[in-house]
């Protein structure tokens, strides 16, 4: 395939020529001149209220912007997605974590497979088991009832489903623990079975390849900490289940394939929670509400799908979110929950956005020439008010923010809500408008630009629209990159270094290391202190 590189469009330039224009308004002036500016710039859909009013934006601004999104081929890009394409180039293969929420009766076939009823094969299969472990039929090796559920899987394989059972924990089963351990820093195993009775905890072995260092790792020393406690290799069959793409590879391990929920190589893997990958959290909130979040996350695509451009949630912050990467230099983008269940959301989101659009080269192999995906971060408010917002309203730099909050909290104590509502209203407006002032030091310039995203509640719809939201925002920048949102090569060389370190680490012999200097020394200082 053939790619224009995109700066080189004239839709790209003539947004560069109007950005010349744009660069200095103040969001005062834009505000003052249209009082129905907010109206205009609000748009609505799954269950998800976007106001983007308070962005440094005109009616021409996103003119250009959705005139540069047709023609990238947006339109022809999310159909191709849908339908299944190998729009994944360089793995050629089809990117369908789309079809992972189609209702029962949808009908799809790829590559000649009826998807949709392998879909909801492995979901019935998922809620047959989940509902055995919350009634207590699942039992341990010893006969003694689950009460512990421990999701071993790194990166898409735990990201997802922690992120998720955070944000739902009001509707987890509560007389059972569930943990995510992840890092092959072994504090976070033992610190997460610390005070655990083996008999009680089942580890759900989360990884599409099996093959993954840290996974494997962490499964390894949760079989010898069971076996070890339980005294029977036996009792591995019903303390260890497997999700997994790789069959082989689970039996390899000594997990019965019975004892596998399957998922298929065209779901990435962080865009894997809706899948299998998310089991843990169907025995935390319940085979239902799990079905609930995938009628959320539908409801986005549909939207996505099928919503002209200039009200489509998703493509409308990735457009917004490219003029500022691209034209106004801003590096990172901040998004701001105002919902404690949602702590763990801008780390999912990184591995979203910056595993996906951390590209440096376009579909044709080429430099892509501008730049692409944005650092991603934040933290819930009130929270990062007193922490990093200092640097927000008067740092140098430009920080777009999203905002996302609820009209109702899960939580009803006292005046609470109304006191976190009022600051997440109260922060956009502040870092909008700022303030004037006789002292430089207490001037707050304002026209920094923000996205408010408000639900009615935080419930399974609702986080899967919102998840479903940013990865087809992500998808829309990509494509208007022109790059491939769906692979990851970039996370290969560490792996294969560290591979090639570990024996240099762990031999006996003093071995002959061909680094450059400074990794030389730093290996030799580690063997050192390890008294080698
Ligand atoms: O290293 C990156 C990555 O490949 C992610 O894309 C993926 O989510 C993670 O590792 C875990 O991979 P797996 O599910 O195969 O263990």
């Amino acid at each position: 395939m053939t790619i224009t590189p995109v700066q080189d469009t004239p839709q790209w330039q003539a947004l560069d020529a109007h950005f010349r224009e744009m660069r200095d308004v103040h969001l005062r002036d834009l505000f003052a001149r249209s009082p129905d500016r907010a109206e205009r710039f609000t748009v609505e859909g799954a269950g998800v209220i976007l106001d983007y009013s308070k962005n440094r934006v005109t009616e021409e601004t996103l003119d250009l912007l959705l005139t540069l999104a047709e023609e990238r081929g947006l339109r022809e890009r999310i159909d191709a997605m849908f339908r299944g394409d190998h729009i994944n180039v360089t793995e050629d293969r089809a990117v369908l974590h789309t079809a992972l929420r189609l209702p029962a009766d949808a009908e799809l076939k790829v590559d000649g497979e009826d998807v949709v009823a392998e879909v909801h094969g492995v979901l019935d299969r998922m809620a047959v088991f989940a509902d055995q472990v919350r009634s207590g039929d699942w039992t341990g090796h010893t006969g003694r009832r689950i009460r512990n559920v421990i999701n071993i899987g790194i990166g898409g394989s735990d990201l997802g489903p922690s992120m998720a059972y955070t944000a739902l924990r009001d509707y987890s089963e509560r007389s059972m623990t569930f943990q995510f351990v992840s890092n092959v820093d072994a504090t976070d195993f033992a610190e997460a079975v610390r005070g655990l009775d083996p008999a009680e905890t089942l580890f759900v072995i989360s990884s599409k390849t099996f093959t993954t260092l840290e996974t494997l790792t962490n499964a390894h020393t949760a079989r010898d900490w069971l076996v070890g406690a339980l005294g029977d290799e036996a009792a591995v069959a019903k303390h260890f289940v497997a999700v997994s793409t790789n069959a082989e590879k689970v039996s390899e391990f000594g997990i019965d394939t019975d004892n596998m929920f399957e998922f298929w190589d065209w779901v990435g893997g962080r865009y894997s929670y809706p899948s299998a990958i998310g089991l843990s959290l169907m025995v935390a909130i319940g085979p239902d509400r799990f079905r609930e979040m995938l009628e959320g996350f539908h409801a986005m695509d549909e939207h996505f799908r099928t919503t002209p451009f200039d009200r489509n949630l998703p493509v409308l912050l990735g457009l917004i979110g490219i003029w500022y990467d691209d034209f106004f230099g801003a590096e990172t983008v901040a998004v701001l929950p105002y919902d404690q269940y949602l702590e763990r959301f801008s780390a999912y989101l990184q591995q979203l956005d910056m595993e996906s659009d951390g590209k440096h080269v376009d579909l044709d192999g080429k430099p892509v020439g501008v730049q692409t995906g944005p650092i991603v971060w934040g933290q819930p408010g009130t929270n990062g008010q007193h922490a990093f917002y200092q640097l927000i309203h008067q740092g140098t730099k430009l920080i777009p923010c999203d905002f996302i909050g609820f009209l109702e909290t899960l939580n009803p104590l006292g005046d609470h809500h109304d006191l976190l509502m009022a600051n997440m209203f109260a922060q956009t407006e502040a870092l909008a408008f700022g303030r004037d002032a006789p002292e430089p030091y207490r001037v707050t310039k304002g026209n920094q630009p923000t996205n408010t995203i408000l639900c009615r509640r935080l419930d399974p719809r609702t986080l899967g629209a919102l998840v479903a939201l940013y990865e087809h925002k992500v998808f829309t920048q990509g494509t208007v990159w022109g790059i491939d949102s769906f692979d990851q090569w970039g996370v290969e060389l560490g792996k294969e270094l560290a591979r090639k370190i570990i024996p240099e680490l762990q031999a006996e012999e003093e071995p002959e290391l061909a680094h450059d200097s400074s990794t030389n020394a730093l290996i030799r200082r580690y063997r050192e202190a390890r008294g080698k």
